[in-house]
């Protein structure tokens, strides 16, 4: 398995390209199954996620090619609607392809995507929303079986806001007869992002990032060309990184009105952000202000920057207090920054105190998903001496060749295959 090693102490410099977003291009690619004919979508991250779910779609029949950093996917060979378990426990995410297959098929079969280190993951608002709609739901042997000969338009009001429950439900309704509210609905881009993708296929859907979706359903979708829009928690991360590190970055191709709640807290710690429509520069060049932080569903702080913000708080002035309200089991990394001599104490499953120190020491680290891998990274940019990260494979799930976009940038940084 790959390693990293990183020699930490060298601030960053120079410009980052940001790539499409994974969280966007998922339930996109999951989207292609309600169509019959080939679907394009463009700016696809090259991801193990993307593979997964490629892999996936490939498995139920579909037509799948890479043209560059576009994927056409073909839904009109599926022939089969099945998801199964050892496709869907390398990516919980596949969960996605339920309400698709529902929707063009009225019948589905898809493993239960198991938790992850961070949480159980339950997908119980998925299929309350998918039973409102008309489906008949069992779980069987491990399997969500899904049945609806056809889906009929309904109010359906999310207990919490969900991001790929609202996706799912979103690309059930579509070609459900009728119209369907979604109240209480997730106001991520990502969702925005989907709506645009599906309107351009045909769907009718009103107040896409807002909290309240009316959909319209229609018989069929067409064809169409489809864009991912730029990954904010990839521009977060290198935008907590600058900071951390004393740089002075300039990300490209990033949308700054997406990560409002990342700016907000960036500049309560001291740096200098700059934005323009499609570009961030972060600057610090004084000591990093410690600054409480609470996750919570867009526009609020993301959960996926959590564990890099904490990073960046470990040689912060003062101490500083993270809530982390939407994941149970959200602070594995805080035991691998421990290791480097961070001062953290986890006072409760959701609440940690950080307290600033002068720096963080290099050390033999285990990332163990997909953000906290990225908390490390950031440790080791700032840690004196080297550090070393194992089961990096967690990196590659959500991050494009994360080691060269910070080699670019004057870090030291290198895979050990
Ligand atoms: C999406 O996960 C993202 N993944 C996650 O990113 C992100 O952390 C999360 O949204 C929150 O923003 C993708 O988009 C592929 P939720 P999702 O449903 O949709 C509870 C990353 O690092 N819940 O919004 O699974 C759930 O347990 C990943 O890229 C239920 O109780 O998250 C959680 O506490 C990690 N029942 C909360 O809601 C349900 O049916 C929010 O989860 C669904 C969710």
């Amino acid at each position: 398995m790959d390693k990293i090693e990183i020699i930490g102490g060298t601030p960053l410099h120079g410009e980052v390209m940001i790539s499409g977003a994974k969280n966007a291009a998922l339930p996109l690619i999951a989207s292609s199954i309600l169509v019959d004919g080939k679907t394009r979508i463009t700016n696809v991250p090259g991801l193990m996620d993307i593979k997964s779910i490629c892999l996936l779609l490939e498995d139920m029949g579909a037509g799948v090619v890479r043209d560059h950093t576009d994927l056409i996917v073909d839904g009109s060979t599926l022939n089969k609607i099945e998801a199964p378990y050892d496709l869907v426990r390398k990516m919980r995410a596949s969960i996605l392809v339920l309400g698709p297959l529902l929707a063009r098929f009225g019948h589905a079969r898809v493993s239960m995507p198991g938790g992850c280190a961070i949480g159980a993951r339950p997908v119980d608002m998925h299929l309350k929303g998918l039973e409102a709609l008309g489906a008949d739901i069992s779980i069987e042997h491990g399997y969500i079986e899904a049945k609806a000969p056809s889906l009929k338009g309904a109010e359906i009001y999310f207990d919490m806001p969900t991001v790929t429950g609202t996706e799912n439900l979103m690309m059930a309704a579509v070609l459900a007869k009728g119209t369907t509210v979604l109240r209480n609905a997730a106001r991520e881009p990502e969702i925005a992002c989907l709506a645009d993708s599906l309107i351009r296929m045909g769907a009718k859907i009103e107040g896409a990032g807002t909290a309240v979706m009316t959909i319209e359903g229609t018989d069929t979708l067409v064809p169409a060309t489809i864009d991912v829009i730029p990954d904010r928690i990839e521009t977060g991360t290198f935008m907590v990184a600058a900071a951390a590190t004393g740089g002075d970055v300039t990300i490209q191709n990033c949308i700054p009105d997406h990560i409002g709640g990342i700016i907000n807290k960036l500049r309560a710690t001291g740096a200098q952000v700059d934005c323009s429509d499609k570009s961030a520069r972060v600057r610090r060049t004084d000591i990093i202000k410690s600054v409480d932080i609470k996750t919570l569903p867009y526009p609020g702080f993301p959960t996926d920057m959590q564990a890099q913000f904490m990073a960046l708080m470990t040689i912060a002035d003062k101490s500083s207090n993270i809530h982390e309200t939407i994941f149970e089991n959200r602070f594995i990394h805080a035991n691998e920054l421990l290791r480097m001599g961070a001062d953290i104490t986890i006072t409760s499953g959701s609440h940690a105190r950080v307290n600033g120190i002068e720096s963080l020491q290099g050390a033999q680290v285990m990332a163990s998903d997909l953000r906290a891998s990225a908390s490390l990274v950031i440790a080791g940019l700032i840690a004196k001496g080297s550090t070393l990260i194992s089961r990096v494979y967690h990196m590659d799930r959500g991050y494009e060749s994360i080691e060269t976009k910070f080699s670019k940038l004057g870090a030291k940084i290198r895979r050990i295959k």
